[in-house]
């Protein structure tokens, strides 16, 4: 299906991300670092192979990667922070990141520390009660544990339940920012809710509270997509202050909708594959709505070859589903010389998304069982 391109302005805040995504622009306006070829040479040193992801630049920058590289090279290990703020169902966009995470854990051999914000969204959505929330967060929590996640090593760290541990710090946090150093970043004003406003010191906290149930200082790693960084932006300009490290972060792109017009695949919408999705409705949501990159008839397309860079089938099998460069290379040549037909790569990917769900369907049944290993941080 081809549907215009928007032209609308670029948008991207921890809620809101919108128009066409000009990474370059955000590199430049966030302060973030590109990961360039040497520090990629330096990672490898560690983990003997590269995740595509990396090679692919889906994991695009960084800050003070060196740095924590650095510690570990001398013997002080990091710990790895991530998040999810339950609301609604899990979908593909949201694995992306979770997938690179259980890599570095397997790599790094790392603790990591999974933050489940359960007032995040009930703060920001109009009509959200604690009640949906709830039932999201242990929905959720499956597919976390799904991702295959060491269980003896990793941490679930919920708001509301760890609060009695969580909120001095956040208290902590919060007397060190004004509303006027949140109002842009975050894209607030005055008629915003005082608790979302507070709510960016929630945030902050995994990424010390582990030096302060050891009691000494360990150095932590946050992988996000780039909408999270107005975040840990702040997160790095206050920690020095109340005496911690400034964590260190890697930040990947978004995995587009499939009409792949702009901004991100989103949870409301019908451009989107949840990880419960059966195969038929995966097979038909592609079909219907994945934004081709093909010519408007098979003899044009035969004649003057696709394009796969801004065909979203294409793009989610380089993102997420086939690991392999030699096939990836393969498929992009042939449908770019028009060998290939859209109805034959549209195929391919719908199979690959399917076997992954269904092993990812096979593993989250396997998880109601093991929620309480997580919650339990006695390891
Ligand atoms: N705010 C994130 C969301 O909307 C959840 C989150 C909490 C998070 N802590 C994080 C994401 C750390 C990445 C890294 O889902």
């Amino acid at each position: 299906m081809k549907e215009k391109r928007e032209k609308k302005e670029m948008k991207v805040t921890p809620w809101n991300v919108s128009g066409k995504i000009d990474y370059e622009k955000l590199i430049r306006e966030f302060g973030v670092s590109k990961i360039n070829e040497e520090l990629l040479e330096r990672i490898k040193k560690h983990t003997k192979e590269l995740h595509f992801m990396l090679k692919r630049n889906v994991f695009f920058s960084h800050r003070d990667l060196n740095w924590i590289l650095n510690e570990y090279e001398k013997g002080n290990k990091f710990f790895l922070y991530t998040g999810r703020a339950p609301s609604g169902k899990v979908h593909l966009g949201h694995m992306m990141p979770w997938v690179f995470t259980k890599w570095l854990q397997d790599k790094f051999n790392a603790e990591l520390w999974f933050q489940f914000p359960d007032e995040e969204k009930f703060l920001f959505k109009q009509d959200l009660k604690f009640d949906d929330v709830q039932k999201s967060l242990k929905d959720n929590m499956l597919d976390v544990i799904a991702v295959g996640f060491n269980p003896k090593k990793t941490y679930f760290l919920v708001d509301t339940v760890h609060a009695n541990l969580m909120y001095k710090e956040a208290c902590k946090v919060a007397k060190k920012i004004t509303f006027s150093m949140v109002k842009a970043s975050f894209g607030l004003n005055e008629n915003s809710n005082i608790g979302e406003i507070f709510y960016t010191s929630m945030q902050t906290v995994p990424a010390f509270l582990p030096s302060i149930l050891k009691k000494k200082n360990i150095p932590c790693l946050i992988p996000y997509a780039i909408d999270q960084d107005p975040h840990f932006r702040l997160t790095r300009d206050i920690l020095p202050k109340l005496g911690y490290y400034k964590p260190a972060s890697i930040q990947c792109s978004f995995l587009p909708p499939l009409n792949g017009v702009s901004g991100k695949m989103s949870s409301s919408e019908q451009y989107s594959i949840f990880t419960t999705d059966s195969p038929k409705e995966v097979e038909t949501k592609i079909k219907k709505y994945a934004f081709s990159g093909g010519r408007d008839s098979i003899e044009e397309h035969r004649k003057k070859g696709g394009n796969p860079d801004i065909d979203v089938s294409f793009q989610y099998l380089r993102m997420l589903f086939e690991p392999n460069d030699e096939k990836l290379k393969k498929i992009y040549e042939e449908y770019k010389s028009g060998t290939m037909l859209t109805s034959e790569l549209k195929m391919i990917l719908i199979e690959k998304i399917n076997a992954f769900l269904k092993e990812h369907q096979r593993k989250r049944k396997l998880a109601e069982k093991q929620v309480g290993k997580f919650l339990n941080w006695d390891k």
